[in-house]
């Protein structure tokens, strides 16, 4: 049978109708809100970058963090900025360092909150790479203990999910079995497991100051055309004992996201990032489209791709107009 007893539009007509066979929505439980935390007290500063987004200090970002919980979004992913770096990222792992005092905070006055943070050594390294460098080379074992210490201060400050974002192999093992032999049994772990060299992370890198003092991350995060890779680098976190999954960015690399929800039941993550983020919003500004809708759109062919939970700074807006 096709057209005419066939007619697709029929099930268009109205919104009623849209909305009865509408295969994917977004909800807010689904969202993720990254937060950036510096130093000070009652600082709130935009990003220039990503319009819409503000730095807070720890007293600012428990209110923030409580907002964004009050709109029905579980979960914040905290990344800091330190006042002080150097060569070994001596701030990351800090017992009194930005993350985890703002982890502490939150987690004292939003308790029904998801607290994740952010495992990664670029935003406290005074040369702005994510591991310990050995002459010009991020030295990949070396920066495994930097990186599970890490991990493990945010598991004592309060964090219930840790997510390694530094593309060293065999971190999420590592983390695991120190998490586990220091009673952290509970805290789960989100890996950046296919993470790719993208550009679209500039904004991002304006915000945390990260940016790196030479080179760049190709030596260690994917390399954008492959996507076998991506499989292969998920299935390795998996059977390091990764809890969930996440693609980075996300709509440049659906096709990844797609294939991994094909093969595997673990819940995925995707990375709206903030160059997907600031170009929507920018064209926006400019009045070339509708920034809410296209914003929506785009968060929607996420999860139609397969993820389960979406990173984006358009989080609290979105569920604003859930
Ligand atoms: C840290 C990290 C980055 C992002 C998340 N964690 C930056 C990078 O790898 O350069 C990017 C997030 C974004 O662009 O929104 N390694």
């Amino acid at each position: 049978m096709s057209f005419p007893a066939i007619r697709m539009r029929r099930l268009r007509r109205n919104e009623t109708l849209r909305g009865m066979v509408r295969e994917n929505k977004l909800a807010r439980e689904d969202l993720i809100q990254p937060l950036f935390v510096v130093e000070g007290a009652g600082v709130r500063e935009a990003v220039a970058s990503m319009p819409g987004v503000q730095r807070f200090s720890v007293d600012q970002v428990v209110l923030e963090s409580k907002r964004v919980a009050d709109l029905g979004i579980p979960a914040v992913i905290l990344f800091g900025i330190p006042a002080v770096k150097d060569a070994r990222g001596s701030g990351a792992d800090a017992a009194d360092g930005i993350v985890q005092r703002a982890a502490r905070a939150i987690a004292d006055a939003v308790p029904s909150l998801c607290l994740i943070t952010d495992v990664c050594l670029c935003e406290y390294t005074d040369h702005g790479h994510c591991g310990l460098l050995e002459g010009d080379e991020v030295d990949n074992d070396a920066s495994l203990e930097r990186i599970v210490q890490t991990a493990l201060s945010h598991a004592r400050a309060g964090a219930s999910i840790v997510a390694p974002s530094d593309m060293m192999d065999g971190r999420v093992a590592a983390i695991r079995r120190e998490l586990d032999a220091n009673g952290f049994r509970e805290v789960a772990i989100l890996s950046y497991a296919a993470k790719y060299a993208s550009a679209f992370y500039g904004p991002f890198r304006d915000a945390a100051e990260s940016t790196p003092e030479f080179g760049d991350r190709r030596g260690y995060q994917m390399d954008p055309p492959n996507r076998r890779e991506a499989m292969r680098e998920m299935r390795l976190d998996l059977a390091e004992g990764a809890d969930m999954l996440m693609v980075k960015p996300a709509l440049v690399y659906l096709d990844v996201l797609a294939d991994a929800r094909r093969a595997f039941d673990v819940p995925l993550a995707a990375y709206h990032v903030s160059g997907e983020y600031s170009m929507i919003k920018a064209a926006g500004e400019r009045g070339w489209l509708d920034a809410d809708r296209a914003m929506i759109e785009a968060l929607v062919s996420i999860k139609r791709a397969g993820a389960d939970l979406i990173l984006t700074y358009a989080a609290a807006e979105i569920a604003e107009r859930l």
